[in-house]
């Protein structure tokens, strides 16, 4: 049971840190392997929307913007479940998951049943640690980008600076129970 846990911050000791640090804690403790990436340390651009919007992602399935996004998105085919940590930013996921994200939907979406997320367990965290207003919108485009991709949604966790000791906990009963239910599966 390999979990990819997937964080957005360019801040390596934030509360977007501290949320993936829990979710990898978690998954450990119920006997899973983690594999971490940190989007900002990738060099992964901008979707080009190539051709008239839809390029050779629609039937390939494969996006043709060559950069550090080609390895990662091979890693993620393997992976069995994952954790997707985002700072809130203007209520959204950050610049980095975005941009991920965007181009995984497109490859991945695109391939309906056959998605390599399909029906693979995902936990979404969207850590707002400023005036805390934003984290539903965040988890509402994130739980969109999961039913996209064919994935399900494991949990949705909101996490604020008032509420950042609980959650942290949540965070990683969340991350052993989506790691004991693929093992009883
Ligand atoms: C551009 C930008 C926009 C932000 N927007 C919000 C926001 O809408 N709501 C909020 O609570 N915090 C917001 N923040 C604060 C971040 O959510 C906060 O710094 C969070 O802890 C980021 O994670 P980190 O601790 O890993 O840096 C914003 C920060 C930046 C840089």
């Amino acid at each position: 049971m390999n979990v990819m846990v997937i964080s957005s911050s360019p801040n390596k000791d934030g509360l977007t840190a501290a949320c993936a640090a829990a979710a990898v804690e978690g998954v450990l403790l119920a006997g899973g392997h983690t594999e971490e990436v940190r989007l900002n340390e990738l060099q992964i651009g901008l979707c080009q929307a190539c051709g008239d919007g839809w390029g050779a992602c629609l039937k390939d399935h494969e996006c043709q913007v060559k950069d550090g996004f080609q390895s990662l998105h091979a890693r993620v085919r393997l992976a069995d479940a994952y954790v997707l940590v985002t700072p809130v930013y203007w209520g959204e996921m950050s610049e980095s998951a975005k941009v991920f994200m965007d181009r995984l939907r497109r490859c991945e979406a695109t391939r309906g049943g056959e998605s390599s997320l399909f029906d693979k367990p995902v936990i979404a965290v969207a850590a707002a640690g400023d005036s805390g207003r934003g984290m539903i919108t965040c988890l509402s485009s994130m739980e969109r980008w999961i039913q996209h991709v064919q994935a399900r949604v494991f949990d949705l966790l909101p996490v604020n600076r008032w509420s950042r000791e609980y959650k942290l906990v949540a965070i990683r009963a969340a991350a052993q129970a989506m790691v004991r239910e693929a093992m009883e599966k």
